[in-house]
């Protein structure tokens, strides 16, 4: 990162700071809102939101890393979270998962270089009856096979251009 970009982003933290204050129960709402500026968390952040708030970096990594909702690296606008416990397993998520990569051109843990998509398995998402399930953000899809992948990645993608779409239509 350039100084002046470092620079600037110390400003933005201790703006944030400033608004929510210096005590330990502030840091999650400070957490979240250089997240809500810059889609993740990074080292850089963390260490200088341990340094303003006195404490060690540990803690603040120890956070952002136990909460599912803040995240360390950027994602794409779209997290594909794809069961991989037994369930979906034994119902086909192999060739689910094999469809994703060919599709995405990225492996699991991979965001594609256009920032819409991120890969990621999920543990059991409570629809063990119904897998092999996947969750495209907060939205669950059921029943997945390697043809209905190519439908959610399209509805993805047209709903990538919609300024403000929160659901992925299926049609
Ligand atoms: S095993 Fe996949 S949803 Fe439970």
């Amino acid at each position: 990162m350039l100084s002046t970009q470092q620079e600037q982003r110390v400003a933005e933290i201790d703006a944030i700071i400033e608004r929510h204050g210096r005590s330990r129960s502030a840091l999650i709402p400070i957490l979240q809102d250089v997240q809500r500026r810059h889609d993740a968390i990074g080292d850089f952040a963390m260490q200088a939101i341990a340094d303003r708030l006195g404490i060690h970096p540990v803690e603040v990594y120890g956070v952002v890393t136990f909460y599912a909702f803040l995240n360390e690296d950027c994602r794409g606008r779209f997290v594909i979270r794809l069961c991989r416990t037994i369930s979906c397993d034994l119902a086909g998520r192999d060739a689910v998962a094999n469809q994703l990569r060919n599709d995405l051109g990225i492996e699991f843990g991979g965001t594609t270089a256009d920032g819409r998509f991120t890969l990621e398995w999920a543990n059991c998402i409570g629809m063990c009856d119904q897998g092999p399930a996947l969750l495209v953000n907060d939205q669950v899809f059921t029943h997945v096979t390697p043809e209905k992948v190519h439908d959610i990645l399209s509805a993805c993608t047209r709903a990538f251009g919609l300024h403000g779409a929160q659901e992925v239509q299926v049609r």
